[in-house]
């Protein structure tokens, strides 16, 4: 049985759909600060499954206790977590508090009840400044902002977690930029308040809610000038997970980038939306959003040797407008 934290969030309820398929039993841990409880019905809607859902947070010890005591809890696929990068800027305190006292939280309950497998979603936000690219996974790790420091502790702290048990497996996987939503189009990403991400965004003017794009900065070290990242289907990334599961027969700390290997510019995903939809998207230029990477893209070869997964959706397929939210 799996332990899914955030699994009503964006990635967590993609997830849960693809885990409830592959036939495992899962219990559903998620306070609903980005999310909305009628994911839950949507979820079972499309596997025709049950799950268990719990409405709480990871920082409540007691509440974990009792569900580490209640359910036979094999793994725990760890989503839970904030992630907006302004707002870990403007809220730091909260940032470290939800991410890194979360997760230390969960590692405690875990250990308190013999439970010591976890797959944890980190960021590819923790590289930093790139001093080469692709990123692999050897690449020095120097975040730039608060939010990608939470990140970087709670994967130091699953590495020592492992190096004093060698019964412990942890796999962190280092996220590109997931987009798309599942095919029924009954589950997609869907912020409780304006979009910080490009697509999300780009959904709101497609349909209306916002009035154009500002596409941040056009003069960048680019192809065309617009910031460069590797967009990576959710649906693919998910799978990921399954293969990163099956994994966790190997003990210790491993990392695995799950990005497709290419870059898109800003531009270039417009284009690919516009294509996919036949629609036009209004856009204006606007200066560089501060913080911004110029470009960074994965190299996912590790995660293919390793985990016999690598991402198979077109830009093209991931861009079409299948979200009936
Ligand atoms: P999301 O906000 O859609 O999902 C996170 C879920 O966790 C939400 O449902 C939220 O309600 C829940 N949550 C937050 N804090 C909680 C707490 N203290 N207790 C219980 N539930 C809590 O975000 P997402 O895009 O699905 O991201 C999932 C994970 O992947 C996050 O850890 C995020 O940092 C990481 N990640 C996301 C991206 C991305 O671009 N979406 C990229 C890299 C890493
Ligand atoms: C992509 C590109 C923007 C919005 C962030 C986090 C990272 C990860 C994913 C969690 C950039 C440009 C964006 C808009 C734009 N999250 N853009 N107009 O910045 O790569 O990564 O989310 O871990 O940690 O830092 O993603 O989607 O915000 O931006 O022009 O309205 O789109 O400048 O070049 P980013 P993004």
């Amino acid at each position: 049985m799996l332990l899914i934290t955030g699994g009503l969030g964006y990635i967590g309820s993609h997830f849960t759909v693809v885990a409830l398929q592959a036939g495992y039993e899962v219990v559903v841990l998620d306070n609903l600060s980005n999310s909305h409880a009628g994911v839950k019905d949507k979820v079972e809607q499309i596997t025709q499954k049950k799950l268990h859902f719990i409405e709480g947070d990871i920082r409540d010890e007691g509440l974990l206790d009792g569900i580490f005591k209640r359910y036979a809890i094999e793994v725990v696929v760890h989503f839970a977590g904030l992630k907006a990068v302004a707002e870990s800027v403007a809220q730091p305190i909260l940032y470290y508090d939800n991410n890194v006292s979360g997760s230390l939280n969960l590692l405690k309950a875990m250990q308190n009840n013999k439970v010591n497998k976890i797959i944890f979603s980190s960021s590819a936000t923790v590289y930093g400044e790139p001093k080469y690219l692709p990123y692999d996974e050897q690449h020095p790790t120097n975040p730039i902002n608060p939010y990608g420091y939470t990140k970087l502790h709670v994967e130091h702290v699953l590495h020592d977690v492992c190096a004093s048990d060698e019964a412990f497996a942890a796999i962190t996987l280092r996220y590109f930029n997931p987009i798309g939503a599942h095919p029924s189009g009954l589950i997609g990403e869907n912020p409780k308040d304006i979009p910080n991400n490009l697509m999300p965004y780009l959904i709101k003017v497609a349909n209306t809610e916002l009035p154009y794009l500002q596409v941040f900065g056009d003069d960048y070290d680019t192809r065309d000038g617009t910031g460069e990242r590797d967009y990576i289907n959710v649906m693919d990334l998910v799978e990921g997970h399954l293969a990163a599961i099956e994994y966790l027969a190997n003990t210790g700390f491993h990392v695995f980038n799950l990005g497709t290997g290419k870059g898109t510019t800003v531009l270039e995903l417009v284009s690919a939306f516009e294509a996919a939809n036949d629609i036009v998207i209004e856009k204006k230029i606007k200066p560089r959003r501060e913080g911004d990477l110029a470009k960074f893209w994965a190299k996912a070869d590790l995660a293919k040797k390793e985990l016999n997964w690598e991402a198979k959706t077109s830009l093209l397929e991931s861009c079409q407008l299948v979200q009936q939210l």
